[in-house]
């Protein structure tokens, strides 16, 4: 069931803010203690208050708060080692252990990302939107940021840009350059000095197929060592650490909304 359609029924107070993206049940209660917290006027400490979401009106720090209506969207600064799944029958660490799946539920992974591969992962309980989005011809621009080995040139990059062959079918041409000899980003994992002969690339896909980046960047020579993902579409982390998520806001949903439009137009 989406959250629009969830029955909402009358709630404990730390709940309800946990629900609406307050802070966690415990942050929300060190936010009543402080008496941060008020309902319909009142200052609440009391943990087990109740709230009924239709009809009390709940503030913090002066703020009104309310429970989202309509579908969720947030984005995922997917660490390292995590599967892009919402469970795995081998107990693998995967995605869903890292979004607030009870908070919402129904909310699952616009696409994937290998389980080496860090970055940007956006998360929906909207259906249409994420078919919209996974259309095979219509993909969104993803940015990605890889470390690879050597340093294409410009005769590879120009390959990239024409489109290369893959073992399964050409792929579209990607914009590809070369960033620098390294990047902040990839300083933690790979010290300079340990790194060798690498470089740090920024190619472009509207396209979305297995290990795509790292099979397109061995066809011109150029094994992928580090892979991360810093936009798709209009989304960008925005200050994301590596391992958290954060809600979508009102313009970036806009934003997907008006793609997908412009997506079911052209299909
Ligand atoms: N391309 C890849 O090779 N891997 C990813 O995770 C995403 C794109």
């Amino acid at each position: 069931m989406a959250p629009s359609e969830e029955r909402i029924v009358p709630m404990r107070l730390q709940r309800f803010l946990a629900r609406a993206g307050v802070a966690s049940r415990r942050g929300s209660e060190t936010l009543m203690s402080a008496g941060r917290v008020r309902v319909n006027g009142q200052v609440v400490r009391e943990m087990g208050s109740k709230v009924d979401p239709a009809t009390d009106v709940v503030e913090v720090d002066g703020a009104v708060v309310r429970l989202a209506q309509g579908p969720c969207f947030l984005v995922l600064n997917k660490p390292a080692g995590y599967l892009t799944t919402m469970s795995d029958p081998y107990g693998r660490p995967c995605v869903a252990s890292l979004v607030p799946t009870s908070r919402y539920p129904g909310l699952f992974p616009v696409g994937r990302l290998d389980g080496d591969t860090t970055g940007i992962l956006l998360f929906t309980t909207d259906g249409d939107v994420a078919q919209a989005l996974l259309h095979p011809s219509k993909h969104v621009d993803k940015h990605y940021v890889a470390l690879v080995q050597g340093t294409p040139d410009e005769a590879d990059l120009a390959r990239l840009g024409e489109g290369i062959m893959l073992d399964d079918g050409p792929a579209a041409p990607a914009h590809a350059e070369v960033i620098g000899p390294d990047d902040a980003l990839f300083r933690t994992v790979a010290p300079e000095g340990a790194r060798g002969d690498t470089s740090v690339v920024g190619i472009t896909l509207h396209e979305g197929r297995k290990h795509q980046v790292k099979r397109m960047m061995a066809t011109v020579g150029h094994k992928v060592l580090l892979l991360h993902r810093d936009a798709f579409g209009p989304l960008t982390l925005r200050g994301c650490e590596l391992g958290s998520w954060r809600m979508l806001d009102e313009d970036e949903v806009a934003s997907l909304q008006r793609l997908t439009v412009k997506q079911r137009r052209t299909q």
